[in-house]
């Protein structure tokens, strides 16, 4: 019995990651490498979507490599490599963009959104097929689900037309992939205004946990989280989102049931959580960044995790486009 199959991917854009990605995301992928067989790429011809300075680019890449590591990816137990090791995806990106219907490409909401934020002129048509690409990155590998936020559905639902279109065109070839969005998957909002999903576009950066921050930097940022006028250490996420959100962090990291720490704040002000809390972070960042910087130091160690990564991944990516491109006529 083959363990299924997992496919995901992240951009190096912001270089460090922040406490969402690592809460939201990077924190499962960890996990998932022991029940299944799971493909973990940095995604930099994504980042390439909008202007990058290519030393950043370069540099972005290897610490978020590094950054992965760092949180506990096992080479021996999980494929990690760099997207544009693997030429294949470009290769797989173009057929699906044949694939796709202009209209049924403008209907990603994603898409809409960041186009709206940059502009028409300053918006690429890479950003435009991004969500084609990424079609092509979960194909390539045959994945049988694929780790997503919720924001990324739709995606996964185009991934599912065009694999059967596929399929029933030109016959049987990529496996059907399903989202797979884990229950305990903490979604982290931004410290100074909770009402909005912490990001590395913050609208200050004091909302912003790096996780490569000086340590005491991101003590401070929970510190002067933004809570309410009330007192009581409550979780509810609709009139308290400031403190249910420093509750959501508190328990992710240590692994305290909130109802536990409801108990142990009872009758405490907002300054002992965010003492507290201040310090697990310390706790968490701390062995974290020394991690990150080990693997930074020597990069011929890193530089041979990521070549084998795709080597790794380039034996399953070749076979799928292979075939692919038979069954074109190509
Ligand atoms: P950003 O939203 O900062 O641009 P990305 O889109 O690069 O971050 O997100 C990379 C991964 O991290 C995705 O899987 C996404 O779902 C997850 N993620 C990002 N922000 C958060 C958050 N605030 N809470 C939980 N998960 C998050
Ligand atoms: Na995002």
């Amino acid at each position: 019995q083959q363990r299924p199959r997992v496919l995901s991917g992240i951009q190096p854009t912001a270089g460090s990651f922040h406490l969402g990605n690592y809460l939201g995301a990077v924190r499962q992928w960890v996990a998932l490498q022991e029940s299944h067989d799971a493909f973990y790429m940095v995604v930099d011809l994504h980042a390439i979507t909008v202007p990058q300075d290519p030393a950043e680019l370069r540099s972005n890449t290897r610490i978020a490599a590094a950054q992965l590591l760092a949180a506990g990816l096992d080479p021996e137990r999980c494929t990690l490599f760099v997207q544009s090791h693997v030429p294949e995806h470009a290769q797989l990106g173009w057929v699906m963009n044949c694939l796709t219907g202009f209209g049924e490409a403008s209907r990603m909401t994603q898409f809409k959104d960041k186009a709206a934020k940059q502009g028409a002129d300053r918006t690429s048509v890479g950003l435009f097929t991004y969500p084609i690409l990424q079609i092509a990155d979960i194909l390539l590998y045959q994945a049988h689900q694929v780790p997503v936020g919720e924001d990324q559905r739709q995606h996964i639902e185009l991934t599912r037309d065009l694999a059967e279109r596929f399929n029933s065109r030109y016959g049987d070839t990529f496996t059907m992939p399903a989202p797979y969005i884990l229950k305990e998957t903490a979604k982290i909002y931004d410290l100074q205004d909770p009402s909005a999903k912490m990001s590395k576009s913050a609208a200050s950066p004091k909302g912003l946990i790096n996780l490569l921050d000086e340590p005491k930097v991101s003590a401070k940022k929970v510190k002067s989280a933004v809570t309410d006028t009330d007192t009581v250490i409550r979780y509810d996420a609709e009139n308290k989102p400031g403190v249910s959100n420093l509750l959501t962090i508190y328990s992710t990291l240590t692994g305290t049931s909130i109802p536990e720490l409801e108990q142990k704040y009872e009758g405490k002000m907002y300054g002992a959580l965010k003492t507290d809390l201040a310090e697990v972070m310390v706790d968490f960042v701390t062995p974290f960044r020394d991690r990150t910087q080990e693997y930074l130091d020597d990069p011929e160690t890193l530089d041979a995790i990521l070549a084998k990564g795709a080597e790794k991944a380039r034996a399953v990516a070749a076979e799928t486009l292979a075939t692919t491109y038979d069954r074109l006529g190509f």
